[in-house]
């Protein structure tokens, strides 16, 4: 089926495609406006966004909202991870804040992604929502280049070599992340308990 995806990230179109497969995820028209993020949970913001999008287009859409929670600072930044350090902060602004905040004896951190799910015409209650986590630890020292955001400092609990997620291809950090275990949950529920 034709799937919506309710973003105006191209690095998430590029990303979600091939994890969705065979389905055929298209880009959201330029005229649909997204609703400014501000639920207090990852799922409540990916829902409104999917609400919109399915809606705005009468075809079905799903979106995602995603983020890193620090268990030594209460599960920030959470929902505000693109905007920790100031609402225009650059990846590396907002990791040198993380690195500077989070404290030294609890560098426990997890990657979270929700993805929503919506057909035209119901309300938010018909949204049905995924959510998967990563786990891991914040390393002192970023590196490596691959990956986005808190990737460099981000030390995977389900790898044991010691390299952070910016040092990973991109297959194998699909297979232990967040997104790629939440893509691979709503694809599952997509072909079969929807049916
Ligand atoms: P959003 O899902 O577009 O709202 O963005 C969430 C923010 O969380 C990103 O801007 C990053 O700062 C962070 N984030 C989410 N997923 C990842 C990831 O896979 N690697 C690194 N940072 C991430």
């Amino acid at each position: 089926m034709e799937l919506v995806l309710a973003t105006r990230n191209p690095h998430k179109l590029r990303e979600f495609a091939p994890l969705l497969a065979p389905h055929t995820v298209i880009p959201l028209p330029d005229e649909v406006e997204l609703p400014p993020e501000t639920g207090d949970t990852f799922a409540e913001n990916a829902s409104v966004k999917a609400r919109v999008a399915a809606d705005a287009t009468g075809k079905p859409a799903f979106a995602d909202d995603s983020g890193i929670a620090a268990a030594g600072l209460g599960g920030r930044p959470g929902v505000r991870s693109a905007r920790y350090a100031g609402e225009n902060a650059t990846d590396e602004e907002n990791l040198a804040k993380l690195l500077r905040e989070v404290p030294d004896d609890d560098r426990r951190v997890a990657y979270i992604c929700a993805v929503a799910y919506a057909e035209p015409g119901g309300t938010l209650a018909d949204v049905h929502v995924v959510e998967e986590r990563c786990e891991g630890t914040l390393a002192r020292d970023p590196r490596g280049d691959g990956g986005f955001g808190y990737d460099p400092a981000f030390l995977p609990a389900d790898r044991d070599d010691d390299r952070t997620m910016a040092e990973l291809t991109p297959e194998e950090k699909d297979a232990i992340s967040h997104r790629g275990r939440a893509a691979r949950a709503f694809l599952g529920w997509l072909d079969g308990e929807r049916r």
